[in-house]
């Protein structure tokens, strides 16, 4: 248990700013509205809608997490964040067409009021947006645009009053890029961010202009942004915690369910296959090689952790895994994503399982951004920094120490969410040994 007295309740206004005010960012920003109006509930959001057990089976302890863990209230959550398209909420939210246009009606007006800032934007990190419309200037340097930034933050923080900020990736995904000198420690990506280094990213000056003002800042895209130990040292530095990366959704979040049932009953699987179409603007800029390749690290890890073909080559060591995303455009954002799955059991038979999860990806996400915003500031003000593993269940590629390896499976991920939760306020850990009730 942890030796830190509990937390106070969360007290003021939250600022939650997303770099990205695209698909996922607008359906979260309506929906944290809608269900503050009453008009809708928050349904996949743990924090909103989990309850956690306390204590023994038999005690009959087992609050709603938001009235156990003192998070900030959905009414004192305030928005903001950064995008190269000016369009407001609502416009960006209707262009996104994830919601009705009736239901996105109802809080236009909030909507229409939450215009995003000018973004630290280059077309050699997203290859597929070329008519972008707000783009902060290029004339200085790297470490010239984190300023700007810092700035933003403090401009909004004082126009909304907050008294805390976290942000959450919502940008695009950046074409993939293998960590370099630049990124290994803090004082080289300070020289880099001044030199204007090629190798540093945008979303990488977010989260640097982020930590230094002490904003926790957790990446929902497979960028590495704050998988680098230029990173890890700044946010030690600064206090401040991290989290990434890439929001688990859609075909990952079936497999993070599905491959750990198969493991823990000993199936063997030889071929996984994986395809999906979609035709957001996600799905556009996944069509680049670079942005797809990204994605296609973080989706592939999967397997391999949760399955351990080192410890199991008979079950899980010839596996074939293959991931294929094509953009589609008349799917808009209701993705299809195929599953061909194969397995094999007693005597080797084989067996095949086929999923077709027609999912939408937005409403998959919008949750998850929530529940990052809330349990970040959590975090922070329970004086953690650093990586936030407990977070992991909202991953599909979770950010660890380095040298270990992510937890995959999703009811692991559940189990450290709510025992970190647990640790927090000073309550029992639960171990589901079980022998308590059977001991005289
Ligand atoms: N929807 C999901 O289920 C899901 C799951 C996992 C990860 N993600 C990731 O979340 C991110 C957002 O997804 P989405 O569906 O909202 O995409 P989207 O294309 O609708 O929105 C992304 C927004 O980011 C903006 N952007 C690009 N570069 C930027 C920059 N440098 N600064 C500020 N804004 C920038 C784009 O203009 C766009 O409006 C993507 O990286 C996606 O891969 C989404």
């Amino acid at each position: 248990m942890s030796d830190t007295t509990p937390l106070g309740p969360a007290e003021g206004k939250l600022g939650v700013l997303t770099p990205g005010m695209g698909a996922v960012s607008t359906t979260f920003i309506s929906g944290v509205l809608a269900a503050r109006k009453g008009y809708a509930e928050p349904i996949g959001s743990v924090s909103q809608m989990s309850h956690i057990r306390l204590g023994k089976r038999t005690d009959d302890r087992n609050p709603l997490i938001k009235d156990f863990a003192p998070l900030a209230s959905l009414d004192d959550l305030e928005f903001g964040g950064w995008d190269p398209y000016s369009d407001d909420a609502y416009t960006a939210a209707m262009k996104a067409g994830v919601l009705d246009a009736r239901q996105l009606e109802g809080i236009g007006e909030e909507l229409r009021s939450i215009r995003p800032m000018s973004a630290v934007f280059s077309p050699r990190w997203v290859k597929n947006l070329t008519d972008v419309d707000q783009v902060k200037s290029e004339s200085g340097n790297h470490m010239d645009s984190a300023e700007k930034l810092m700035e933003d933050i403090d401009r909004f923080r004082g126009e909304k009053q907050l008294d805390r900020l976290v942000a959450v990736w919502c940008g695009s995904t950046e074409s993939y890029e293998e960590p370099s000198d630049v990124h290994l420690d803090l004082e080289s990506f300070e020289q880099g961010l001044k030199d204007n280094h090629e190798s540093i990213t945008p979303s990488q000056i977010y989260a640097y202009a982020c930590l230094k003002m002490g904003v926790p800042f957790a990446n929902g895209a497979p960028n590495l942004t704050v998988d680098i130990p230029a990173m890890l040292e700044l946010s030690a530095q600064e206090g401040v915690p991290i989290a990434g990366k890439d929001f688990k959704t859609g075909q990952t979040l079936m497999k993070t369910m599905i491959a750990p049932g198969l493991k823990a009953r000993m199936l063997g699987i030889n071929g996984w296959f994986s395809t999906n179409i979609l035709g957001n603007r996600d799905g556009e800029v996944l069509d680049d090689p670079g942005s797809f390749r990204s994605k296609e690290v973080s989706k592939l890890g999967v397997l391999e952790h949760i399955l351990q073909p080192d410890v199991y080559p008979d079950l899980y060591g010839d596996i074939y895994h293959k991931v294929r995303i094509n953009y589609y455009p008349p799917k808009g954002d209701d993705k299809e994503g195929w599953d061909h799955i194969d397995i094999f059991g007693w005597l080797g038979y084989q067996m095949q399982i086929k999923v077709d999860f027609l999912c939408k990806d937005s409403i998959l996400a919008a949750p998850i951004v929530l529940d990052l915003a809330l349990f970040m500031d959590l975090a922070a003000r329970a004086g953690k920094s650093g990586v936030q593993e407990w977070l992991s269940f909202y991953f599909k590629s979770p950010q660890t120490a380095a040298g270990l390896y992510p937890e995959n499976d999703l009811f692991i991920q559940s189990t450290k969410l709510k025992n970190n939760l647990r640790d927090m306020m000073g309550e029992e850990l639960i171990t589901h040994l079980g022998t308590e009730y059977y001991e005289g």
